[in-house]
């Protein structure tokens, strides 16, 4: 079987937020906003191990939180980078040998489902990424001081990339290596970082309820997915 291992990222501190803790701490259904995606990778009987990368003021937290979420997944929490990319990385450098596909996904989305990580992992297989996407319904425009400069044409082509994404583990190590060669830095997800290497992506479809949380709203909104599921 191939030997698939999930990289969630905990290193962010939820500053938009402003919670006493990042949000992946906040509770969501009575358990931490994070436990929600472990315990999904650990239902998947896809994934083998789960490496998480987490803030340096956390990790005793992060340590507590994972055992009362009984992960039998979970091998490594690392500390994380200034960036979300760099803690991609520094994850990556940490998923355990053997790894052939890496599911990376955002420690403040806690809905992912089964049947993404099995879709995402069927369409890996052809191009050597792959991550949801979804239809954008608003009109997006480029606005630059308080202006419209460009209404974007095409709504139709536009999608909204959530995570997880997968890729394989080859191609995504050196997707990071070049960018950072190439003094990328902080770039906001990792499919594109691939595109910048050369690389393809498929897309599956996402789902609208694959929330990311980043502000009170949006914890407000999570509660109430989860009162429906
Ligand atoms: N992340 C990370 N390391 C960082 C920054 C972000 O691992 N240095 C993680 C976050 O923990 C989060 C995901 O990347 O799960 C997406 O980032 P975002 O939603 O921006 O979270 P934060 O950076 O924590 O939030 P904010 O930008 O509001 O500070
Ligand atoms: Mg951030």
């Amino acid at each position: 079987m191939r030997k698939v291992t999930a990289l969630i990222l905990a290193g962010g501190e939820g500053r938009r937020m402003a919670a006493d803790v990042p949000k992946q701490f906040l509770s969501l259904g009575g358990v931490p906003v994070i436990s929600h995606s472990v315990k999904a990778f650990e239902l998947s009987d896809k994934v083998s191990d789960i490496v998480i990368v987490c803030h340096q003021d956390h990790l005793s937290l992060m340590e507590r939180v994972i055992s009362d979420t009984h992960s039998q997944k979970t091998k490594v929490i690392v500390e994380g980078g200034e960036t979300r990319q760099s803690s991609s990385f520094i994850g990556l450098k940490n998923c355990p040998s053997g790894t052939e596909y890496v599911l990376i996904h955002d420690s403040a989305r806690p809905f992912l489902r089964l049947e993404m990580i099995d879709d995402l992992l069927h369409a890996v297989k052809e191009t050597g990424a792959a991550c949801p996407a979804e239809d954008v319904s608003d009109t997006i425009a480029e606005v630059k001081r308080g202006l419209i400069l460009e209404v974007v044409p095409k709504r139709e082509d536009l999608k909204k990339i959530q995570t997880p994404q997968v890729f394989s583990y080859d191609v995504i190590v050196k997707a990071h290596e070049e960018a950072v060669k190439k003094g990328i830095t902080s770039a906001s997800d990792d499919c594109g970082l691939v595109l910048v290497s050369g690389g393809k992506v498929a897309v599956v479809k996402g789902q609208p309820g694959n929330l990311k949380i980043t502000s009170k709203f949006d914890l407000k909104l999570a509660e109430f997915i989860f009162s429906l599921e």
